[in-house]
């Protein structure tokens, strides 16, 4: 590329495609040239494609002149996994938003990447069907970007996450060439599994212009329980006495005091003053099974020390409490103004352990961690709250991360459970990845890459 004429780069864009796919405008640029993780961005132009041979143009064309492609979905990633700098041209799939095929019988829904998790849970659920990833931001994010992420979410505990439904998937590699990877049977054991190689690599091997999902039959009946505790351990305790009750919930929602506080302040709902953590619990099945569960539950619940064990029969309360739930992480930046957000994982048996030592050192550095989220399969959601303009609230907050992501390590944990690295983590990762693992992680990202211009600068550390 010759970085000194880059208008007539953003002029044969815009003749190699349909009109209005191109977006060059200042403002267009800056806004899709961003996430959720707040960072700076901008680019050279916007791509809107509508059809997977407008993904190919776009990725031959870029190809031919060495320019990088950052692919984005609604851009909700926390990590900067889709910012995009003034050299690079940002693939917006968002206009790819059809539902191609939604197959009961084959138990299988086929989609283009921009479809919004949320349309798909509504359009499978209206014929009997359900699909289980269920990350907080369904109605926001895009499928795309959950496989590119591998979204795990509230009802991972019991159903998995994003990876455990791609069967198959349409690719367009860095050059242009598409491929099919996996298919539509439930099962398949043909070579290496590239499909789910695909999961989670974050828009490095190549851009999704199909996806096909696996869906299961629809359980009859959702129950939810809300349990509130004296301590901030209570909720965590009350988690492990579900799960050693033979319980598998379908969530199992976890949020300390200070969580609970924000959660009530973003969506109205209040809170008794007293409680110090809480569980959300939902379980399915038929109606019998879920009010014996719930009944299993609230006793294992009670011999915990829950202070009080309700359920939600109250539609509308019950909802309520979801949303709030839902609006956590939006909420603590309402709330504090900034912070840094951490989803560490820890072995199911160390979460207790470990949230008592990320919160004790978070003290120890004059900062506060609120933890909250899937308590089910020990992956919190861990937010450092500061305010920008007083001296040190950063650097406090810098080194209660530091501490806590050397915590969840030391326990045998993960430094995200779902978020990704993006561009936040990169280097956090050489901390839990070996040097000879990273290399060859390196090695698959080059035979897809050769070139290095799909999202270059993102997961992998220098
Ligand atoms: C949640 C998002 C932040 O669980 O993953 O709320
Ligand atoms: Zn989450």
């Amino acid at each position: 590329m010759d970085p000194a004429c880059p208008f007539s780069l953003q002029d044969e864009l815009v003749a190699l495609l349909p009109p209005g796919r191109v977006l060059t405008d200042t403002g267009d640029r800056k806004l899709l040239a961003v996430d959720a993780s707040k960072l700076d961005g901008d680019c050279l132009a916007v791509v809107r494609p509508k059809t997977e041979s407008e993904v190919i143009s776009t990725m031959k064309f870029a190809a031919a002149r060495g320019i990088s492609v950052v692919p984005r979905g609604a851009g909700t990633s926390p990590t900067g996994s889709a910012l995009a700098h003034g050299s690079q041209i940002v693939l917006d799939l968002s206009a790819m938003n059809r539902i191609i095929d939604l197959a009961p019988r084959d138990m299988v829904a086929v989609v283009e990447p921009g479809v919004m998790c949320g349309d798909l849970q509504s359009a499978a659920e209206a014929v009997g069907m359900f699909y289980p990833p269920d990350p907080a931001s369904a109605k926001t994010s895009t499928l795309g970007g959950n496989v590119a992420t591998c979204a795990g979410g509230l009802r991972a505990v019991k159903y998995g996450v994003t990876r455990d439904y791609v069967l198959g998937l349409r690719v367009v590699l860095a050059d242009g060439r598409a491929i099919e990877v996996g298919g539509r049977p439930l099962k398949s054991v043909v070579g290496y599994d590239l499909a789910r190689l695909f999961v989670g690599s974050e828009g490095t091997l190549g851009v999704l212009t199909q996806i096909t999902l696996k869906l299961i039959p629809k359980p009859a009946r959702t129950l939810t329980l809300f349990a509130t505790f004296r301590d901030f351990e209570g909720g965590l305790l009350g988690a492990d006495a579900i799960l050693g009750a033979g319980i598998l919930p379908r969530a199992l929602e976890y949020m300390d005091a200070d969580v609970m506080k924000v959660a009530s302040a973003v969506s109205g709902v209040s809170f008794d003053p007293e409680v110090r953590s809480a569980l959300l619990i939902e379980v399915d099945g038929s109606e019998a099974s879920c009010r014996e569960d719930a009944g299993t539950i609230s006793q294992a619940l009670a011999t915990a020390g829950a202070a009080t064990v309700e359920q939600g029969d109250d539609t509308e309360a019950r909802d309520r409490l979801w949303l709030a739930r839902r609006s956590i992480s939006t909420g603590v930046l309402q709330v504090y103004g900034a912070k840094r957000s951490e989803d560490l994982g820890v072995p199911r048996g160390r979460l207790a352990e470990a949230v008592a030592a990320i919160k004790s050192a978070a003290q120890s550095e004059g900062a506060i961690c609120l933890a909250y989220g899937h308590a089910g399969d020990a992956n919190l959601h861990y937010n450092f709250p500061f305010n920008p303009s007083v001296a040190g609230a950063k650097s406090a907050v810098d080194r209660a991360v530091q501490r806590a992501t050397a915590i969840a390590l030391q326990l045998g944990g993960t430094i995200s459970g779902e978020h990704g690295i993006g561009l936040k983590r990169r280097e956090a990762m050489r901390a839990q990845v070996g040097a000879y693992e990273l290399d060859l992680m390196r090695k698959i990202k080059t035979v897809f890459d050769p070139q290095g211009i799909l999202n270059p600068g993102k997961m992998l550390p220098e």
